[in-house]
């Protein structure tokens, strides 16, 4: 478990399964994540199934993000395609329950996975990639430490008309640099 003031990162389990579709389902979630297509209970439990996999095999850490306070589960986060030669790894979050955007808990569960990546799992760079209007994701991004460095072109389709998706990075002394 990774600890902060607020949120703790923890590792999923399959009870968590019916919290995490109540809010994925909603469309304006899946379309910040790129998604728009809602997944069955049964789906989700797969997911967090392979969530343990993808730990044992060193490929994926993915936790949950719990509030301190209410021991509730509000969303999700991990580093993913990590990569033992490159030392390079994806980052994703979603606060899933709407009512915690906006609170500064994601840019704390950010600190706290980028912590993990550099610190402990000694990772290099960990990139991302944001759709351009998610405005609210990038602003904790550009907080955390994360630089823009690249642009795909109409590659979401959302809201019937085409958006770029941006990609970000952050490399291990830039990191280190932003904590001292
Ligand atoms: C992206 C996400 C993790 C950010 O976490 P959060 O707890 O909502 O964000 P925080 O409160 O920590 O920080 C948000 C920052 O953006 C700012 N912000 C909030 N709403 C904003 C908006 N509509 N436009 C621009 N900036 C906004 C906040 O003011 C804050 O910056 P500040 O501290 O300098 O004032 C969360 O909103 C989320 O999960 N959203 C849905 C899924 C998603 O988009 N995931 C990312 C996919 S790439």
């Amino acid at each position: 478990m990774l600890e902060g003031k607020r949120v703790t990162l923890r590792g999923l389990e399959l009870t968590d399964a019916e919290e995490i579709i109540k809010h994925f389902n909603d469309l304006e979630i899946r379309q910040f994540l790129g998604e728009s297509i809602p997944i069955s209970k049964q789906e989700e439990e797969e997911w967090i199934r392979n969530t343990w996999k993808m730990r044992q095999e060193g490929k994926g850490h993915i936790f949950g993000i719990e509030l301190h306070s209410s021991r509730k589960l509000i969303g999700t986060c991990g580093l993913v395609r990590i990569s033992p030669i490159h030392r390079g790894a994806e980052l994703g979050i979603a606060i899933m329950d709407k009512q915690y955007w906006g609170k500064g808990l994601g840019v704390e569960a950010l600190h706290l996975l980028l912590d993990y990546a550099f610190n402990i799992l000694n990772l290099h760079r960990v990139w991302l990639v944001v759709i351009e209007d998610n405005e609210r994701a990038i602003r904790s991004y550009l907080k955390v430490g994360f630089q823009h460095t690249g642009r795909l072109r109409q590659a979401v389709y959302k809201g019937g008309i085409y958006k770029d998706s941006l990609f970000m990075d952050i490399l291990a002394d830039e990191y280190g640099q932003k904590q001292s």
